[in-house]
């Protein structure tokens, strides 16, 4: 099979030694992160403090840009934060919860760091409305629908869910929202660099996402999307010297807001992260993630067919177009056979209530792919994994 996208391979030193399946969790490291965080030592060896002046400074916006270019945000409505807990609460702190619309609606499915913090507003007076999935796989995009009423303010969602890689419409979703006044926060963290995004066509309110995983960017920098009608309206009570219009004035007492997405900053930002995330970011706008989708599809439907020759059973979504690159497999003592898979530097994840969870990414070859699945089938068939049995599930 002719893949052009495997010249990419020799950018990612991890790929000359492991077979790398777990771009949902870590992707790989882009070789040019040694070059950029030399950059930042230089940077800082060599400029000090003129640093801040020179670039520093202004980088959560800048990357933010950089960022937005990825999910179709306009110039301006991005900035860089630790990772989506912090944006959640962020987002969260610009809300009160006392008046009528005091609904918050989200799915069964969402990351778990992300209900806790929204589980949390109930004792700020919050109601909050979970919307139950079926088969553990798949949000009922009705049930959403109807869950979202008048007295919605907040639905937070995942547009790929981490335990499936089901994709939801969150169109659909944001439409409804958006008829009874209610606001959407969408998590794009398990989309962004491998399912198109869209954040403006869309017309969400709130995105945010990490790029540790399908972006390459390694952890320290997360994402928040504002759409802009909203900037001059929001004020988030969880905020620092960066939101403030005039940081330098130093002034005392409240904080004067910034006019513009600067208001969503909090205090000074994590640069070493934010450097090596820059690696990363410039191979998937290169590449274009319509080119990864299409390599996806075609390997997701090759994962399909020869997990189901080999006896091997998907718990993803059998509908192509409904999954993301991940793919899960549900098999006996599956976070063992996973470890076992580890030791033999095959690199996948377990989650409990899932499955081995596995992803090609653009520099994936088929012939990993089938080396994969047939080591699985061996190791069942061996027993090579009880040696793990005792050691529970599988933490990264
Ligand atoms: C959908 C989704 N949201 C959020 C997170 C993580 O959030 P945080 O950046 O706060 O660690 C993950 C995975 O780690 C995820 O898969």
């Amino acid at each position: 099979m002719d893949d052009d996208l495997l010249a990419w391979r020799r950018e990612f030193p991890i790929l000359e030694r492991s077979t790398y399946l777990v771009s949902h969790s870590l992707g790989a490291m882009p070789r040019a992160v040694w070059s950029e965080l030399q950059a930042y030592a230089d940077t800082w060896a060599t400029r000090g403090v003129r640093a801040w002046a020179e670039g520093w400074w202004q980088m959560p916006v800048t990357l933010g840009n950089r960022l937005g270019s990825i999910i179709g945000a306009a110039p301006g409505s991005v900035v860089m934060h630790q990772n989506v807990s912090v944006c959640q609460s962020l987002v969260l702190s610009c809300f009160d919860f006392d008046g009528p619309r005091n609904k918050i609606v989200y799915e069964d499915l969402n990351f778990p760091s992300v209900m806790y913090i929204y589980e949390a507003q109930r004792a700020r007076g919050a109601r909050v409305h979970m919307v139950p999935s079926e088969d553990g796989m798949r949000v009922p995009l009705e049930r959403m629908l109807e869950a979202i009423d008048e007295r919605t303010l907040l639905v937070p969602l995942s547009h790929v869910i981490f335990k499936s890689g089901y994709i939801q419409d969150v169109q659909a979703i944001t439409r409804r929202a958006h008829q009874v006044g209610a606001l959407v926060v969408a998590d794009l963290y398990q989309s962004t660099g491998n399912v198109p995004v869209d954040v403006s066509a869309w017309d969400v309110d709130f995105a945010t996402g990490g790029s540790v995983k399908w972006l390459c960017g390694g952890p320290g920098a997360g994402y928040l999307y504002v759409a802009p009608r909203l900037h001059a309206k929001l004020e988030p009570r969880m905020t620092g010297w960066m939101a403030h219009a005039h940081p330098f004035a130093f002034e005392t007492g409240p904080i004067e807001y910034a006019p513009d997405v600067t208001r969503f900053l909090h205090g000074s930002p994590a640069i070493p992260a934010l450097y090596a995330a820059r690696a990363g970011y410039e191979i998937i706008s290169k590449l274009g993630v319509p080119r990864i989708r299409e390599k996806a599809l075609r390997q997701g439907r090759l994962v399909w067919q020869a997990a189901e020759e080999r006896g091997l059973e998907p718990r993803s979504p059998s509908n192509p177009a409904e999954r993301s690159s991940m793919m899960i497999l549900d098999v006996p003592d599956g976070a063992a056979v996973a470890r076992e898979l580890i030791r033999r530097e095959i690199l996948v994840d377990h989650r409990p209530g899932a499955g081995i969870r596995l992803s090609p990414h653009f520099y994936t070859s088929d012939e990993e792919l089938l080396h994969c699945l047939d080591s699985i089938r061996e190791i069942l068939d061996a027993g090579a994994h009880r040696a793990h049995m005792k050691a529970g599930g599988v933490g990264f």
